[in-house]
């Protein structure tokens, strides 16, 4: 991880107390939480995951996998702090995903909440299509993504998918989910500015890692500038049932 982005969770972790976390996280599992079929929860490039803290009371055993170990140790010392707890149902794993392998399972719920961005849509069809053998009829799919209208998103710009590898519309959700194979059971997308606690949160940050970073200040002033210009978050979250 660059240590401009160890410095973002560092204060993520320190500054947004999981109550925060979870009300903030726009989460429509809850509504399906009573119909989530046997077997364990695997939530891929958890991070600091709001959906699985709200799985601390599950007797479910659940996988939380990320690639970095800071990560998981964040998400440990939340879960620590949350009611019911029980760590013995819980794995936290430094995996490298999809080089390295999850662990061979029949999951009830797979979570892949802001990573398949990370990912061509080539790639993204090969990872779902793979992630299929991992599944069995009811499992269901957790996908957040960002979409076309993210502020970020310029196809004109030859650096376009240089860091976010795709932008997700509808279209390219269902092309990746073979309709033959997965009921699409929960859509969203979800455009919103930032809030000034975003905007606050992301100045703050900047001003950390210009103290820890030695940025040049020329350098940090068109970060700043970029990062707290009014723009718009959108993305799109989905939810598909194995068939
Ligand atoms: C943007 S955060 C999303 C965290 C959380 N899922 C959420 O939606 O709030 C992406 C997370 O995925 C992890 N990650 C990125 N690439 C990964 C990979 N190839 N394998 C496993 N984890 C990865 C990062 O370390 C980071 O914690």
């Amino acid at each position: 991880m660059k240590d401009d982005m160890k410095i973002y969770w560092n204060l993520y972790f320190n500054k947004f107390s999981n109550d925060k976390i979870m009300k903030q996280k726009h989460n429509p599992l809850r509504e399906y939480v009573a119909e989530i079929i046997d077997g364990p929860i695997i939530d891929i490039g958890c991070g600091q995951s709001a959906l699985l803290l709200e799985f601390s009371g599950s007797e479910k055993f659940i996988y939380a996998i990320d690639n970095e170990q800071e990560q998981l140790d964040y998400l440990s010392k939340r879960l620590l702090n949350q009611p019911k707890f029980t760590i013995t149902n819980w794995s936290f794993l430094k995996l490298n995903f999809p080089d390295e392998a999850i662990p061979q399972n029949i999951y009830s719920l797979i979570i892949l909440s802001n990573i398949l961005h990370f990912f061509s849509l080539q790639k993204c069809k090969e990872i779902i299509k793979d992630i299929t053998n991992y599944t069995t009829s009811g499992s269901l799919i957790y996908i957040e993504v960002h979409s076309d209208k993210f502020y970020a998103n310029n196809p004109e710009n030859p650096e376009n998918n240089l860091y976010y590898k795709h932008y997700f519309n509808v279209d390219d959700l269902n092309n990746i989910f073979i309709e033959i194979e997965f009921e699409r059971i929960y859509l969203a997308e979800i455009e919103k500015k930032d809030s000034i606690e975003d905007k606050t949160f992301v100045s703050d940050w900047l001003d950390e890692v210009i103290r820890l970073c030695d940025v040049p200040v020329n350098e940090i002033n068109n970060l700043k500038k970029n990062y707290l210009k009014d723009k718009s978050q959108s993305d799109l979250i989905a939810i598909f049932k194995k068939k």
